[in-house]
């Protein structure tokens, strides 16, 4: 089922492009000046600790749990070599540490808050029990000192993230989030498997990451300066003909990414949920705040080339279509005072062709997913309108003409399918993050998705509607659904999913989200 027999690869060569996975995501700096790689990035997981030799194991039965301890506290970030800003951290870089496992996989975190305000974890994507999920629907803040343990198992393969649940805009766009790797029985031979975390951060004039304002509420905060991975200027190796996988997460509050790799179309074999149901080839990639793509690159520069992955400008699908609203977002653009350069795009990482004789062209096997047909037979969607209301400074979203935490929830029965209407009917987009399921898109709005795969995020352009479904196949409590543009989730585009088993109650009464969500507007 792997590699293709007509074209092995010599061990050795395998082995250099997962060296070179450690190289950007581990830091192993071998041969490279320093500050290149991400050198205070970790990576947790069992055993030795990287993909690469945990791939050439095999299944293993007697893995014990994965244990680590995060701990958030205030650190100093390098944005690029000799740049520091101050920072949130995990364990004190950003991103924290990626932890990696297998389905299955049990993971116990010992999480202790160090800052001086109160926070959580929430697993974005993974679908674990609703106590565990650190949202503020399940799970009181954990105070300044304070201290939770996280225990879950790992469900799905693919690539997932984490990330603090309390005064987002201000916690993630600080350096709080990181990233979750989970390989399945099957996953794609590659030769390179690597992890980009996209990002912005706003540097202001004192050099230091500028605070949030109100008029970041509407279009959501845009930075000044891109980061992969928490730096700027990475670079990765690549040899002609090999193919990499790349998995890329959008972990900033607001901007959109538009990717293109100079010279290479990008063959997206997944996103959130994992492989999709076939690839599909693009010249573009969006890829809007909360989601992963999973992506494979062929390799077919010439040797000693290179190529830079860039972020397109974007401001015709991020800042809408609609008259007043263009005029809005051109002001909004200016003070954000994005990167850009014009068209020719921002300059994200470069892959640089090594000198070494091409790889013989072969092709890479990716076990690709089936989706069950959730398609609805009879059942009247469910709208969730997402809206707006005021108009700027302080203006508040909404989620059917209310804003979070007063929005009455949605109650869903588990393994009774939903299919939601979602409908964007404000001028802007809205990145729509659902907890606790994947969610598959339906009907006339697939022409969004042209290929099949299990969502939990997904970007709704302004005037349209996109039907979903998902069926609640377990795991009973109450879930949040919110726009992943975080200043929109904050001031009151979010809401409760709250799912029953059919026995009877919901685990866990309704947490005083209005007493959280008066604490954070107070600090
Ligand atoms: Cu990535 Cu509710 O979150
Ligand atoms: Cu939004």
């Amino acid at each position: 089922m792997r590699t293709a027999p007509q074209a092995p690869s010599p061990p050795a060569t395998r082995l250099r492009g997962l060296c070179l996975n450690f190289l950007l995501v581990f830091g192993c700096n071998e041969g490279t000046p320093s500050g290149r790689g991400d050198p205070s990035a970790q990576s947790v997981s069992k055993g030795r600790g990287t993909l690469a030799e945990e791939r050439s194991d095999g299944p293993s039965q007697s893995r014990g749990p994965i244990e680590l301890s995060l701990e958030a506290r205030a650190g100093s970030w390098e944005i690029e070599p000799g740049r520091r800003v101050d920072a949130f951290t995990y364990n004190g870089t950003v991103p924290g540490p990626t932890i990696r496992g297998r389905v299955g996989d049990e993971v116990v975190v010992h999480f202790k808050n160090s800052l001086d305000e109160p926070t959580t974890i929430h697993w974005h994507g993974l679908r674990i029990s609703a106590a565990m999920d650190g949202s503020p629907a399940t799970q009181r803040p954990v105070p300044a000192g304070g201290e939770f343990e996280y225990r879950f198992t790992l469900p799905d393969a693919g690539t997932f993230w984490y990330h603090p649940h309390v005064r987002e805009s201000e916690q993630m766009e600080r350096g709080l989030y990181g990233a979750i790797v989970v390989e399945g029985d099957r996953e794609p031979e590659v030769d390179a498997d690597h992890l980009i975390v996209l990002d912005d951060v706003r540097i202001d004039s004192s050099g230091q990451i500028a605070p949030g304002s109100s008029r970041d509420i509407y279009p959501g905060r845009e930075g000044n300066v891109l980061l992969v991975n928490g730096r700027r200027g990475l670079e990765l190796n690549a040899r002609r003909g090999q193919v990499q996988r790349w998995r890329f997460i959008n972990v900033a509050n607001a901007r959109f990414f538009l990717l293109r790799l100079e010279d290479h179309s990008l063959q997206v074999i997944g996103s959130d949920g994992g492989f999709a149901e076939a690839p599909r080839t693009v010249d573009q990639l969006l890829i809007t705040p909360g989601d992963r793509f999973d992506v494979l690159v062929s390799a077919t520069g010439e040797p000693g080339s290179e190529s830079t992955l860039l972020s397109l400008p974007v401001s015709s699908v991020r800042h809408g279509h609609g008259r007043s609203r263009r005029g809005h977002g051109r002001s909004r653009r200016g003070h954000a005072r994005g990167p850009s350069r014009g068209d020719v795009g921002d300059a994200l990482l470069r892959m640089e062709y090594s000198m070494l004789s091409p790889l013989p062209a072969r092709e890479v096997t990716v076990p690709y997913a089936r989706l069950p047909d959730l398609g609805p037979e009879g059942i009247q969607p469910t709208v969730i309108r997402l809206g707006d209301r005021g108009c700027c400074g302080s203006g508040r979203f909404t989620i059917n003409g209310v804003s979070h935490p007063n929005v009455p929830p949605q109650v869903a029965y588990v393994g009774q399918t939903q299919v939601w209407n979602v409908w964007n009917d404000t001028r802007g987009p809205h990145p729509f993050h659902l907890h606790g399921y994947f969610f598959q898109v339906l009907g006339a709005s697939a022409a969004r998705q042209p290929v099949r795969a299990w969502e939990d995020n997904l970007n709704i352009p302004p005037g349209e509607q996109v039907r979903i479904a998902f069926r609640p196949e377990g795991r009973p409590g109450r879930w949040l659904y919110h726009c992943h543009i975080l200043e929109h989730g904050e001031h009151g585009m979010a809401a409760e999913l709250v799912v029953i088993d059919r026995a009877g109650a919901e685990p866990n009464a309704p947490i005083d989200s209005r007493q959280n969500a008066e604490q954070q507007e107070q600090m």
